[in-house]
């Protein structure tokens, strides 16, 4: 397996998704990319300081998974169950981080609407791993990236991850 990495304010960040991965899936590739982003940008925000961040794809028999894991602080199960509505963030990181709580949100939006599924799991003191899945395309080409498609097309794009 091919991992690249790099480091952001002292992160580590770790993934296998490359230049020439060729795993394609079914959806709207600006979404992908700020679900991915979000979820990454979480990681690296609420993962402490020598925080270790890895991003995974996996390929399944008809979705592609996209892990994104953390060593931080974990996540109460009370807060586990409502970090994906929207403006909810745990009591933890109030005082402590800036944030509006709604990347998660968009998140379980966008991944809903690609057909997709999302979840996290997470323990104290140990990390989280956020999880989206989203159906595998059956091409082994890009579809051109079209800014100006009409949205009900861009659903259903097929492109590159
Ligand atoms: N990787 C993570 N580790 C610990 N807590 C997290 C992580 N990702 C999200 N959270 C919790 O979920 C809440 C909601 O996240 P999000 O919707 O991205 O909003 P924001 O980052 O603006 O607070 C965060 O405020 C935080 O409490
Ligand atoms: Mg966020």
């Amino acid at each position: 397996m091919v991992m690249a990495s790099a480091e952001i304010n002292g992160v580590v960040i770790t993934s296998n998704i490359h230049p020439a991965s060729s795993l394609f899936v079914e959806g709207d590739p600006l979404r992908l990319k700020q679900v991915v982003m979000n979820l990454l940008s979480n990681a690296i925000k609420y993962g402490g300081t020598s925080g270790l961040v890895t991003v995974l794809y996996k390929e399944m028999k008809d979705k592609a998974r996209i892990e994104v894991r953390d060593n931080g602080p974990g996540i109460h199960d009370h807060d586990l169950e409502r970090i994906f509505e929207p403006f909810y963030r745990s009591d933890e990181v109030l005082n402590l981080t800036e944030g509006r709580g709604l990347g998660l949100s968009l998140v379980k939006e966008f991944v809903t609407q690609m057909n997709g599924q999302y979840g996290v799991e997470s323990e104290k003191n140990k990390g989280t791993l956020f999880w989206i899945e989203l159906p595998k395309a059956n091409v082994t080409t890009e579809a051109p990236l079209a800014p100006f498609l009409k949205e009900k097309d861009k659903k259903t794009l097929k492109f590159f991850i």
